[in-house]
């Protein structure tokens, strides 16, 4: 990760490198067209101040005289003629009276002794008339124009040297930083993710940020959280399920071994009381198969729909209602038509169907009522209240454990367990209240839905 990062930025500098080295060259071609057109422009320039100096009566010699100075300090030994090829002035003669401070100003820009090459010729006009020639030659420069693009081109060098280092330095850090950035929470990640895969499921990744990583890192945190959840869930229910099945195979095992002994008789008691064990393993592994389901249902995804909630409460219990005929008591259910929530109605209906089931069993009179109603902050709370036997209060706390049943149950201690799991699964909660000879109350509240508008 790093090596690669670090190869990008290489390539970036590499890049950036030529494009320097392409740039100077640019720059370089551009210095020698700008000296060139300088030299024309103050050719042009002398020339122009020369034939300015050509009056109606003749040359102006003051005005000459300034513009071959001029000329000089541009670096021109400069010499006009007129027709006839007479001298008309030269540029030594302007300097022989130049003050001293001129004199040595001039010698600091040109060797006043020494020119280079011959003489250029250019005509002179004036007034649309040819008035002469000005012939151009060259002082030595003290600073030749060679000189000046080898400044010109090492200060290039300087600069592209001194920006490589920076971009270099730059793109160094950055990489080391970024690859720092970003291979730090991922080495913790893998670091988690070994110990994941060697069993541990206790590790987490420590990253807040918002970031994709983050994101990554929270996904995989709650995966390995669902996991160990899973993991302890497998490991309960083992132990449980071991524990419940052994009382019923050791009394049908004694069972077994009496009649084989010939301690009893294989008659229809003895097979009565082996066929109510074998049901009992039976409903266990009902029991076990739904406890499954439930514990899976955290993991499905869960489907909710709009419902009308006393419609939805009536029909979950519609099967039970002869059954409390039968017994004599009474089923209300006191719901508000107007209510309609969004619920996952497959998971409240086996919570209800559990509740409602116990509250017939446990009852011996009186009645069984079913009320919601819609809670101020959009949630809906679910009564089932019964005036049957109670719970004890030390009983209140446990009710809901797996295989924890009442001394007098025919069950198999599954059903609180399941509603509870179901209920919390929905993001709901459930709660009990229970005097004992006056009746308990299931309450659940189903938290107000995220996806209700
Ligand atoms: N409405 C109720 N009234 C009195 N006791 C109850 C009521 N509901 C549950 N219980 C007690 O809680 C225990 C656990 O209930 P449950 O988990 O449904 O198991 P099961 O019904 O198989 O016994 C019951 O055995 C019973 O003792
Ligand atoms: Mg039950």
């Amino acid at each position: 990760m790093r090596t690669k990062l670090f190869l990008a930025f290489l390539v970036v500098i590499i890049t950036a490198l030529v494009s320097n080295l392409i740039f100077e060259r640019l720059i370089i071609n551009d210095f020698e067209d700008y000296s060139m057109g300088t030299r024309e422009d103050r050719l042009y320039w002398i020339l122009a101040s020369v034939e300015g100096s050509m009056g109606l009566e003749g040359w102006d010699e003051e005005a000459l005289k300034n513009s071959l100075r001029w000329g000089a300090l541009l670096g021109y030994d400069l010499k006009v003629s007129d027709n006839d090829g007479d001298n008309v002035f030269t540029t030594p003669e302007a300097l022989a009276d130049i003050t001293g401070t001129m004199r040595r100003r001039l010698e600091s820009l040109v060797v006043i002794k020494n020119t280079i090459g011959e003489f250029e010729e250019y005509p002179l006009f004036a007034n649309g008339q040819d008035i002469g020639t000005l012939y151009v030659r060259e002082f030595l420069s003290r600073i030749s124009n060679q000189e000046k693009e080898q400044i010109f081109k090492r200060r290039g060098k300087n600069f592209l040297l001194i920006s490589f280092v920076i971009a270099g330095g730059g793109a160094l850090f950055l990489a080391f930083a970024l690859s720092m950035f970003l291979t730090v929470p991922l080495k913790r990640l893998r670091s988690v993710a070994d110990k994941v895969a060697g069993g541990d499921l206790s590790g987490r990744v420590e990253y807040n940020s918002e970031d994709e990583i983050g994101k990554l890192i929270s996904s995989f945190n709650k995966m390995v959280e669902s996991l160990e959840r899973e993991e302890s869930l497998r490991q309960r229910l083992t132990q449980n399920v071991a524990h419940e099945l052994r009382t019923p195979l050791a009394v049908m095992r004694s069972h077994l071994e009496a009649i084989t002994d010939g301690v009893i008789k294989c008659d229809t008691d003895a097979m009565d009381t082996m066929m109510s064990e074998v049901k009992r393993l039976i409903n266990l592994v009902q029991g076990i198969e739904s406890m499954t389901k439930a514990e899976a249902s955290f993991i499905l995804p869960s489907e909710a729909e709009r419902v009308s909630l006393a419609e939805f409460i009536t029909g979950a219990v519609a099967g039970m209602k002869p059954l409390y005929e039968e017994k004599g008591l009474e089923l209300n259910i006191l719901v508000d038509e107007k209510i309609k929530p969004l619920i996952e109605t497959a998971k409240l209906e086996t919570v209800l169907k559990n509740i409602v089931s116990n509250a017939l069993r446990h009852t011996e009179t009186g009645s069984v009522t079913i009320a919601a109603k819609s809670l101020a902050d959009g949630g809906i709370l679910i009564e089932v209240a019964d005036t049957g036997q109670g719970i004890a209060e030390d009983k209140l706390s446990i009710i809901f454990k797996r295989f924890y049943k009442g001394d007098n149950s025919d069950g198999v201690g599954l059903g609180l367990a399941i509603a509870k799991e179901l209920t919390e699964s929905m993001g709901a909660t459930i709660e009990v209240k229970s005097k004992v000879g006056v009746g308990t109350q299931f309450r659940i509240v189903l938290a107000a839905s995220k996806k209700a508008k």
